[in-house]
Parts: structure tokens; sequence; C-alpha cells
């Protein structure tokens, strides 16, 4: 069964949108596990432009699921992490400019300061998550830092306009995974996935768990966050069970 790990940072832009108390992402979290997830995701960035340290201390401390922290690789973010002690934390790249994360981190180009900061948390048993393009030399270079998983990067196949560009790109997500696992990697996704986008990616064997935000999280403002999360569960659920 395909895991679920709902980010909920988009709750954070609107609390931080005033800057105020509301709405509150742990409040919200504790809602998504409430309607079945399997992990609440948040990212602490360097701008703080949605989560906050706060937060992620709280979400540590209320939710009952798994913590999945997203980092860049800064001292800084560690040194909390470090304090917070989340079940897992995700290495993503992060350049103040862009609006979320946008394309993989490089794990070739970094390897040695990634890798230094994988052993470091699986030395504090965190597990370890790297946020990847569905690229064999990454997925390579990842496995040999001593990650626990990899998250193949889906934006790039939301984002695709087209049936043959959008095939294109889910082609390159199937074979990572596959190449991912050969490798004896555990293989997580997600980035722009929908409602809709969802399906042709949960029929991929092998993938454990999607991480999921922005759709959700647009959705709970039409039908609340409860009904949200559970309708994109049933759509995985009944997903899976076609293929
Ligand atoms: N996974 C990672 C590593 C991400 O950085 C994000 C975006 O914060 C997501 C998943 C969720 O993406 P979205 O909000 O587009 O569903």
């Amino acid at each position: 069964m395909i895991k679920l790990g709902v980010n909920v940072d988009h709750i954070a832009t609107l609390r931080q949108a005033r800057r105020g108390k509301f709405p509150d992402p742990v409040y919200g979290a504790v809602l998504c596990e409430l309607a079945g997830c399997d992990s609440i995701v948040c990212h602490l960035r360097e701008d703080r432009r949605h989560i906050q340290e706060r937060d992620v201390f709280l979400l540590k401390d209320v939710i009952k699921t798994k913590l999945n922290l997203e980092m860049a690789l800064s001292d800084e973010i560690i040194e909390i992490a470090l304090k917070a002690k989340p079940h897992q934390v995700t290495f993503v790249p992060e350049r103040r400019e862009e609006l979320t994360t946008e394309g993989g981190l490089n794990v070739k180009e970094n390897f040695k300061k990634v890798s230094e900061a994988v052993k470091l948390f699986k030395n504090h048993n965190i597990a370890v998550s790297l946020f990847i393009d569905p690229d064999f030399e990454q997925i390579e270079a990842s496995k040999e830092t001593g990650t626990d998983f990899i998250e193949l990067h889906t934006g790039r196949y939301a984002d695709a306009e087209g049936e043959e560009e959008r095939n294109k790109e889910l082609e390159k997500i199937v074979k990572a995974v596959e190449y991912g696992i050969s490798k004896g990697l555990r293989v997580n996704a997600g980035h722009g996935l929908d409602y809709k986008n969802v399906v042709p990616i949960c029929k991929i064997k092998g993938i454990e768990e999607l991480n999921i935000g922005y759709s959700i999280i647009g959705r709970a403002i039409f039908v609340g966050i409860y009904q949200a999360v559970k309708e994109m569960i049933e759509i995985i659920r009944k997903s899976e069970k076609e293929n």
C-alpha cells in the first residue's frame, strides 16, 4: 500500500500572510492524521517564508505518525533539525528566489557535503531521504551516500504539456523507481501531484510513499482538510488496485 505524507507548508503560508496564529499547520496536521495520512511533511526554509521553528518542534511533539522535515543543506537548519529530532529528514535544494523546490538535489556535484549530512543524521537515528530528479547518475550517487530513501521529483511530469511529453516524463519515473530499488534504495515520490496526475504514479510498483501538499491544501479550502485528505487516499487506494 502506498503511503501518503501530507505537506502542511501551505497552511503556514496562509498564516504568514498576516503573521498571526491562524491557520495553524499543527492543527491542520492533526486533522490530516485523523483523515488517515501516514506522515506529515514540512519544510523549514532559510527565509522562514512559511514553516517556523515553533511549528517543527510542536509538530514533532503533537503528531502521532511520522514527521518528515524537508531541509536544505544549511548549517543553521541542520542544527535546528538535530534539536527537533524529526523521524526523517529529506534534503532538498534551496534557492531563496524560487517559489518552491525546483529540480532535485544535485547529489553528484555535492557528493561530499551530502554524504556528510546523511552520516550525521543516520548517527542520530534519523532516517534520511534525498529529493532527486529521476536520473540514473543521481540515483547511483545517492546510493553511495548511504541514504535510506530517495524521493523522486515528479514536478516535470506534473508540469508536462501534452500527452507525449507527460508519458516521456512518466517513463523516466518508472525506470528510476526500478533502478533505485535494484540498488537497494527505498523509493518515495512527490511534487506537483494532484487528484488526477497521481493516478499513473500510483500504478508504479515499488513506490513506498507519496508526499503531496499544494493540491490537498488547495482543495481543503473548498471541502475541508479532512475531506481533501480522505479523497486523496481513496484515489491512491483505487489506483494502486487497478494495477
Ligand atoms: N516533496 C518535496 C521534496 C517537496 O519539496 C515538496 C514541495 O514542498 C513536495 C514533495 C510537495 O509538493 P506539492 O506541494 O507540489 O505537492
